[in-house]
C-alpha cells in the first residue's frame, strides 16, 4: 500500500493518439455499449464483440507513449514503495513507456490479453487478431474472450483500488470523467487529491479537489509530478 496513488483514464492516452470514451468522436459516440461492452454481449453479438476488441489491439500497436505517462514512470521508479498506478485503460502505453507489469495495475483489463471463459488462463496476444492466435483455449479448448472487464461484470481489480484508498494520503486522478468510477467520492478520502482533465465533466465535483488543473496532462503532468515529489519529502 502507497501513500500516493495515480488513477488514470482514457484522457492520459488522448494525446498519443487513442480515442477516449466519452468525448465527442469518442468510442461510445460510434459504438453501442450494449452491443459490444455489455455482460453477455459475448452471447449475443460474439463475431461483432470480437471484432470490435480486434480492432483496439491493432489500434494501439503503434502508438506511442507521451511525456504524461513517461513523467510518471519516471515516478514510479523513483519511488516504487511510495507510489501506486492504477489504471482505467486497457492500453499497453506505460508499460511501452517502462513500467514493469507488477508496478500497475489494469482495472478494467488489458486489451493485449484474451482470457479463457471457463478455466479463466489469460493468454498475451501482442497485438494479433484473436482468432489468429487460437479458436479455442489452449489449456482447456473453451471459448477464449478478450480479457476485458465488461459493463455489468465483476472487477475483481477494485478490490486492489479499496486497499489502496484506505491507505493513500494523496490521489492523483488524471484523464477520467468520473462516470464509472466515483473519483468525487475518492477525494473526500485522502488527505490532498488533485485533479487533471481537459475540462470540468458533470460526473466529477471538482470543488472536493485540492489542486484542479484544466489542461492537457502532458502540460500539467510537471506541475503535478513537484507536487507529488514535494509531499512525500515532507511526508
Ligand atoms: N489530458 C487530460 N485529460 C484529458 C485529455 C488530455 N489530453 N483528453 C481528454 N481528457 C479527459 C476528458 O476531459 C475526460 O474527462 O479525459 C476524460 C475522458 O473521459 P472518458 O472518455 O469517459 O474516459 P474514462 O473516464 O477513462 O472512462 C472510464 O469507461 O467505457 C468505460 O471501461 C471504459 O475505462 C473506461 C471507463
Amino acid at each position: 500500500m502507497s501513500k500516493v496513488l495515480i488513477l488514470s483514464g482514457a484522457g492520459i492516452s488522448a494525446e498519443s493518439g487513442i480515442s477516449t470514451f466519452r468525448e465527442a468522436d469518442g468510442l461510445w459516440e460510434k459504438h453501442a455499449i450494449e452491443d459490444v461492452c455489455t455482460a453477455g454481449c459475448l452471447d449475443m453479438n460474439e463475431e461483432g464483440t470480437i471484432k470490435f476488441y480486434d480492432a483496439r489491439r491493432v489500434d494501439i500497436e503503434n502508438k506511442k507513449p507521451n511525456y504524461a505517462h513517461k513523467v510518471i514512470v519516471e515516478l514510479k521508479q523513483k519511488y516504487p514503495h511510495d507510489i501506486s498506478i492504477l489504471t482505467q485503460n486497457v492500453d499497453d502505453l506505460f508499460e511501452k513507456a517502462g513500467m514493469k507489469e507488477d508496478e500497475i495495475v489494469h482495472l478494467h483489463g488489458y486489451l493485449r490479453e484474451l482470457r479463457c471463459r471457463e478455466c479463466d488462463e489469460i493468454f498475451d496476444i501482442a497485438y494479433q487478431n484473436q482468432d489468429s492466435f487460437a479458436h479455442e483455449c489452449p489449456s482447456c479448448g473453451a471459448k477464449l474472450r478478450p480479457n476485458i472487464v465488461f459493463f455489468g461484470e465483476a472487477a475483481p481489480k477494485y478490490q486492489i483500488l479499496t486497499q489502496e484508498l484506505n491507505s493513500c494520503k494523496l490521489i492523483v486522478i488524471i484523464g477520467t470523467s468520473g462516470n464509472v468510477l466515483d473519483v468525487t467520492y475518492f477525494a473526500q478520502l485522502t488527505d490532498k487529491s488533485i485533479l487533471n482533465n481537459l475540462e470540468p465533466s458533470n460526473a466529477i465535483d471538482d470543488s472536493y479537489f485540492t489542486k484542479v488543473y484544466y489542461a492537457k496532462a502532458t502540460e500539467a503532468i510537471g506541475e503535478i509530478a513537484q507536487y507529488i515529489e514535494d509531499f512525500l519529502e515532507n511526508e
